[in-house]
Parts: C-alpha cells; structure tokens; sequence
C-alpha cells in the first residue's frame, strides 16, 4: 500500500520525507489555506520536497473552470495530479482532463456508485472519505472495500485512496480492504511506529546486554 502524508506544511513534508517510505502528498482548499502561501507556490514547493505524486485541488467548480484550473496545476510539475471534487462538472472535467493525459484524483467520494462514475471517467485515483463517514456513524471501511470490489469487477485502472484517515485503525482497516493508497496526516503517520511491548522489549535488550559490559568489567 502506497502512504501519502496529507498536509501542505512544508516543515511536516520534510520530516515525513526522511523515512524514505512516503510515496506521495495529498493537499486541499483548507491545508492549503492554512498555511498562507500563493497556492501554486506551496505546491511546487512541495515538488521539491518528495518525489512521488502530489494532489492540488482546483477551487473551481464549473468545468471550463476546472479544467483550467486543472492544466494550470498540471503544468506546475510532473508529479502533480489534479484534485476534483466529485460533482457532475467535475466528472465531466476529469473526463476531459484524462483524455489530455493530465493525472486527476477525484475527492470527496463517500458512496461507491460515485467512485464508479470517477472511473469510468478516466480518475487516476478515488479518494473516499473515512474519517468524515466514520464521524456520522458510517462505515468508511465498508465504502472502500465496496469500491475495491466493483473496481476488480470491471478491471477499472483508477487506484483507490482511502482519505480522511482519523488514526492508526483506519490506516489498518483500509490496508485490510485492499486501497491502493492511504493519505494521513503526520500525526498519524507517526503514531504508525508506536507499540509499547517494542519499546518495553528494546529496554530489556539493552539492559541485559549492559549487564554482560559489567561482568567482563
Ligand atoms: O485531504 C483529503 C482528506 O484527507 C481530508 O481529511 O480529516 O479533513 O476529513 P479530513
């Protein structure tokens, strides 16, 4: 499963990036405005930080307007692929933005009959909504195995990211359902290492070796 970090902080970005198994960002409206930087600025920016695929969400959203927000993004960096939310102008606007060759991930999926619709369209990738089903006492883990399954029905090429990923349970259960791809904050990226039997076993191992330094002493 590729993991990308969801943020547009350049200073999380980089930590991320060190550990060499971060594979792609994903940006929106909202990480984006939290930082306060030109739009097309922070996302090259982010280019120069991680090699892998970098989603930058248009604002638009009628399709002339998507689809030129949509080459203009292209045309930041080769690894960025164009965010469109999943409306029927956008649909339309990823229909025509694949057929250019321009990489779309079509957002704010929370049903499988809408993810099916991204793929026939064209979408590079589908991103569902887990966290924000999740929080209305839905099951997000179900949209992405029902997607996964429809997907493999039909052979449709579009990878599946599983989005809005509140914790390490959800990072789990979309692995378990078969997304291709899981974007999470660092918060939870770093939560991923954590175990307490590894932290408690480690101490044991360096204790009892210490022990032997004492003897041979
Ligand atoms: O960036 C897309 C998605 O990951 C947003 O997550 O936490 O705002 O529901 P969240």
């Amino acid at each position: 499963m590729r993991l990308f970090i969801d943020s547009a902080n350049l200073e999380e970005i980089r930590k991320a990036a060190e550990f060499k198994i971060i594979d792609g960002v994903t940006t929106n409206p909202s990480l984006i405005a939290r930082e306060g930087h030109d739009h097309h600025d922070q996302i090259r920016a982010i280019c120069g930080i991680l090699d892998g695929d970098i989603s930058a969400e248009v604002v638009a959203t009628d399709m002339e307007g998507m689809i030129r927000e949509g080459r203009a993004l292209a045309k930041i960096h080769d690894s960025v692929v164009v965010k469109i939310p999943l409306i029927r102008d956008g649909i339309k606007a990823v229909a025509t933005l694949s057929s250019e060759g321009i990489r779309t991930n079509v957002t704010l999926c929370f049903s499988p009959l809408q993810a099916l619709l991204a793929a026939k369209a064209g979408a590079y990738l589908i991103s569902p909504f887990i966290g924000r089903l999740d929080d209305i006492s839905h099951d997000g883990s179900e949209l992405i195995r029902e997607i996964v399954a429809i997907y493999d029905n039909y052979g449709y090429p579009t990878e599946v990211l599983a989005a809005s990923a509140r914790g390490p349970l959800h990072v789990k259960e979309a692995a378990l359902a078969g997304a291709h791809v899981c974007t999470l904050p660092f918060k939870v990226f770093d939560q991923l290492f954590n175990h307490p039997l590894t932290d408690i076993g480690l101490e044991k191992f360096l204790a009892d070796y210490r022990k032997t330094l004492v003897v041979q002493a």
